[in-house]
């Protein structure tokens, strides 16, 4: 594993070829711009919504999450995580695949498009550093660097 410290960095987690096929554990929403939060929502619902308000000019996103089909058991307990990619969430309408991989029990963040290529340069929030804000500081919320509540209810 690399760690980069230039201004732009790079994706940490790798393209995962074949996430198309994922089963999908999660189909939910980047929300508009103009959404108009209920008071008692959290702080990290709040960040989360804000952070991504730009993505399809602002009108939102229908967002996939698949998971790799070997993590499946590991996603429904928030991990311990073996080495390798665990889950995407996928932007449907900006072509974003959000990547979370996982190294040594440690997740990784990377951002790319449809065709594999690294966008995480594209806009700040796309960035690792960004994701691990979040990703890894609400730790009540994102166990082991993920933060779905891990229903299933697909697969139920
Ligand atoms: C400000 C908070 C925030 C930031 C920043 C953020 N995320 Fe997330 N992430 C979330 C939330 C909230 C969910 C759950 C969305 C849902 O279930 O509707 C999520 C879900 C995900 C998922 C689906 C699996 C899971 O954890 O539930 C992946 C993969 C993911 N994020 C990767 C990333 C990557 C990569 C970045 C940076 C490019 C990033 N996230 C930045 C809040 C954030």
């Amino acid at each position: 594993m690399v760690v980069h410290t230039h201004a732009h960095a790079d994706s940490v987690a790798s393209y995962p070829e074949g996430w198309e096929a994922w089963p999908v554990v999660k189909e939910s929403m980047t929300l508009p711009a103009d959404t108009v939060l209920p008071p008692e929502t959290s702080l990290f619902i709040q960040e989360a919504v804000r952070s991504y308000a730009w993505i399809n000019n602002g009108e939102g996103s229908p967002l996939t999450i698949r998971v790799n089909p070997d993590k499946l058991e590991q996603y429904k307990t928030h991990g311990p995580y073996t080495d390798g990619p665990t889950v995407v969430a996928v932007s449907e309408v900006e072509g974003i695949i959000w990547v979370t991989e996982h190294f040594a029990g440690l997740p990784m963040y990377g951002s790319y498009n449809r065709k594999g290529q690294d966008i995480s340069s594209m806009h700040p929030t796309l960035e690792p550093e960004f994701c691990q804000r979040c990703h890894d500081t609400y730790k009540d919320i994102c166990i082991n660097g993920t933060c779905t509540e891990p229903v299933l209810s697909s697969y139920e």
